[in-house]
């Protein structure tokens, strides 16, 4: 019945993050890899997570870039109230993603779903070191800069290192040596091995990886069956405070092998 299936997926949500240590995890049914509809409803969960969350006041929303991220934000409803006024970030520069799943449109598209305000972060891929340190004493950058530090609430996914490494157009070079040092997830720009550890960072200004501890909102969307490994490599060290939306094929895999 539904009740067995509803409660069947707690129980579920419930070892997932007790396995991980981290506050939450919720599950979508179905294998986001077969099914779109899974994506479409980790947004929908995103939604009612976020209106839970975000306190009155302003917040500062630094969201990530990708496919997935992109999805979701299509599915976000309106989060302002009377009291409570949102504005979206990206939170690193341009990690070499198409213009539609760049961080900078997934503010854009959330904030507009959202009726709140959003801010981009314009620094282009390719820049000698020179103008990228010009270009960092930039009021406008700087402004947004100091508002993505700011951040109380940051929204990621995870990737599969070498698939996010090929289609940001990463040398062969560092596709070797991310294969050497078995690099398995990718997120933020951050590449990790099977044991959650750090083995390649992509150079980017925005938010870093050891900020996000102080972050006391997290959310981590990702799901698809052959995410499994990737999600699990992550989200073993991920910040505590982390809410894990997923969906069950993804749950299932990473619980299997627990
Ligand atoms: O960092 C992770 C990637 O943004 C995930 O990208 O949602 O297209 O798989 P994706």
């Amino acid at each position: 019945s539904l009740m067995d299936q509803l409660f069947g997926m707690h129980q579920t949500e419930k070892r997932l993050s007790e396995y991980f240590g981290i506050d939450r995890c919720l599950i979508a049914s179905g294998d986001g890899d077969r099914q779109p509809k899974v994506i479409a409803e980790f947004g929908q969960l995103l939604n009612e997570s976020l209106d839970l969350l975000l306190p009155d006041g302003e917040n500062t929303i630094a969201v990530m870039g990708g496919t997935t991220m992109a999805k979701v934000a299509e599915e976000l409803g309106n989060l302002e109230t009377g009291k409570r006024h949102n504005l979206f970030v990206p939170a690193r520069g341009g990690i070499g993603e198409a213009v539609n799943v760049q961080a900078n449109s997934v503010g854009s598209v959330m904030a507009m779903r959202t009726n709140g305000n959003y801010r981009s972060l314009f620094v282009p891929e390719q820049l000698s070191t020179n103008t990228y340190e010009f270009l960092l004493k930039e009021p406008a950058i700087l402004d947004v800069l100091n508002l993505i530090s700011q951040a109380n609430c940051v929204i990621h996914s995870i990737g599969r290192a070498l698939h996010m490494a090929a289609r940001r157009k990463m040398s062969e070079k560092e596709i070797l040596m991310l294969k050497q040092k078995n690099a398995v997830a990718e997120s933020f720009g951050y590449f990790f091995n099977e044991a959650g550890e750090v083995v390649y960072k992509i150079p980017r200004i925005g938010l870093q990886l050891k900020d996000l501890q102080n972050v006391p909102i997290i959310f981590a969307i990702a799901g698809g069956k052959s995410k499994a490994k990737a999600i699990n490599a992550y989200m073993k060290n991920a910040p505590k405070q982390t809410w894990l939306i997923t969906d069950e094929a993804c749950a299932n895999e990473i619980l299997k092998g627990a």
